[in-house]
């Protein structure tokens, strides 16, 4: 887990955020054990920003890699940064019980189900029914 949270915390350097200033980092690993990286990237039109969750769930897409194990997800707070709405619903699609890792730039972290971030989540059971 170490490593994939120093995966986040490299990527995160490479983040675009000039309008927050906030900067983040996601580490996404599949079940083959390959890992994939984001960063949220800001827009002048500020609702157009995209996530670091978001993003790594993109790369991993867009490599056919689509059987999640993890993620880690690295921001500099004191408290470790957990994944917002959207992002939970986003990685819920692929894998509703996900592991997520939060970090911060000390390496303070903790590990939780996505199911229990996005509880009764909106899925492909309930569209079905
Ligand atoms: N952000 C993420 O990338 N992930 C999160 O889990 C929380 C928020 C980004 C969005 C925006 O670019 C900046 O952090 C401030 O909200």
């Amino acid at each position: 887990m170490d490593e994939l949270i120093e995966g986040a915390r490299a990527a995160r350097e490479h983040a675009y955020a000039p309008y927050s200033g906030f900067k983040v980092g996601a580490a996404l690993r599949t079940r083959s054990g390959k890992v994939f990286y984001g960063v949220n990237v800001e827009n002048v039109s500020y609702g157009l920003s995209i996530c670091a969750e978001r993003s790594a769930a993109v790369a991993a897409v867009l490599a056919d890699e689509l059987e999640w194990d993890s993620i880690a997800v690295v921001a500099d707070t004191k408290l470790p940064t957990t994944p917002c709405g959207a992002c939970r619903q986003f990685l819920a699609e692929f894998n509703p019980k996900l592991s997520v890792t939060i970090a911060n730039l000390d390496k303070v972290h903790y590990t939780i189900s996505l199911a229990e971030l996005l509880p009764h989540a909106f899925n492909t059971e309930t569209i079905d029914s």
